[in-house]
């Protein structure tokens, strides 16, 4: 039903086929994945109160040219920045800025870098100073459903696996999957095929093999699952301006399972980041 080609014989554009890679490949993803992981690992002791996004951004901007890599959001479609920096009821896309991080609020940090021309795409939530119990719990639950979700990613299943195993936990917690924005086909691109929907439900979808490289993302609301875009054009808010939650994973289908390339060198999983 679907095509799938090996990636080495693919051309590099996004023409909705699937590549499928090899261990050359699967080598880069880990490299390039590793620097971004390491990254989100110096971050946690970034974020604080006070501290401006764009801080952040320039944290990460600096973190790549000391490592001679390049942060793939850097001029990708317009976009200008080295991050993505989603503060509360942002889902996705916040655009760093002057406003200073407070006391009680909850950004998602988004990094790719690009490394020998593969991308390493991963994210995170970190809370600023003291956080609220419900702020607290959607962040486990979000970190929950990527989990949850990188579970269900192994040949036999299909992509809707993913997004069944990752919707059907999240609301029995009472929270929301939100719809508009979805995981990604990475590698020599940061964006390709197969869509990682994260709802769905099991035997919908691609068909899971071997040599797949994807992401899995999903965003998680308190509220409705309901997003606009503001009119800078990038930054997605929750319609209900509930909370909203994201972690990343990027991973390489293997015989058996998964592999999470982003998987944090320093063994940081949930906040606190100790
Ligand atoms: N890193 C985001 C993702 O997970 C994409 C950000 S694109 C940008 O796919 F242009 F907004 F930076
Ligand atoms: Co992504
Ligand atoms: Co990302």
């Amino acid at each position: 039903m679907n095509n799938y080609v090996d990636a080495l014989a693919a051309p590099m554009k996004n023409n909705g086929t699937i590549k499928l890679y090899g261990a050359d490949a699967f080598a880069g993803m880990r490299k390039a994945s590793r620097l971004t992981a390491q990254c989100l690992d110096e971050l946690a002791a970034i974020v604080a109160p006070g501290v401006t996004t764009r801080q952040i951004d320039d944290f990460v901007f600096g973190f790549a040219m000391d490592n001679g890599i390049y942060p793939a959001t850097l001029n990708y479609r317009g976009y200008t920045h080295s991050c993505c920096t989603s503060i509360n009821h942002v889902v996705c896309h916040g655009i760093p800025g002057d406003k200073p991080l407070r006391e009680g609020e909850i950004v998602n940090i988004d990094v790719t870098f690009v490394v020998d021309g593969w991308h390493g795409d991963s994210s995170r939530m970190y809370p600023v100073g003291e956080i609220k119990r419900s702020a607290e719990r959607l962040i486990e639950v979000t970190y929950n459903s990527l989990m949850l979700g990188i579970e269900a990613a192994k040949p036999g299943n299909h992509t809707g696996n993913i997004g069944a195993a990752i919707q059907e936990y999240a609301e029995s917690e009472r929270c929301s999957v939100v719809r508009d924005f979805c995981g990604h086909g990475v590698g020599q691109l940061f964006h390709d095929a197969p869509n990682i929907l994260h709802y769905g439900r099991p035997g919908e979808g691609v068909a899971l093999v071997p040599g797949m490289i994807f992401t899995i993302e999903p965003m998680i609301n308190l509220g409705r699952p309901g997003v606009k875009v503001l009119a800078d054009g990038w930054t997605a808010v929750t319609r209900d301006r509930s909370l909203s939650a994201q972690f990343e994973h990027t991973i390489g289908i293997t015989d058996t399972g998964c592999e999470i390339f982003t998987i944090s060198p320093a063994g940081y999983t949930i906040p606190p980041y100790l």
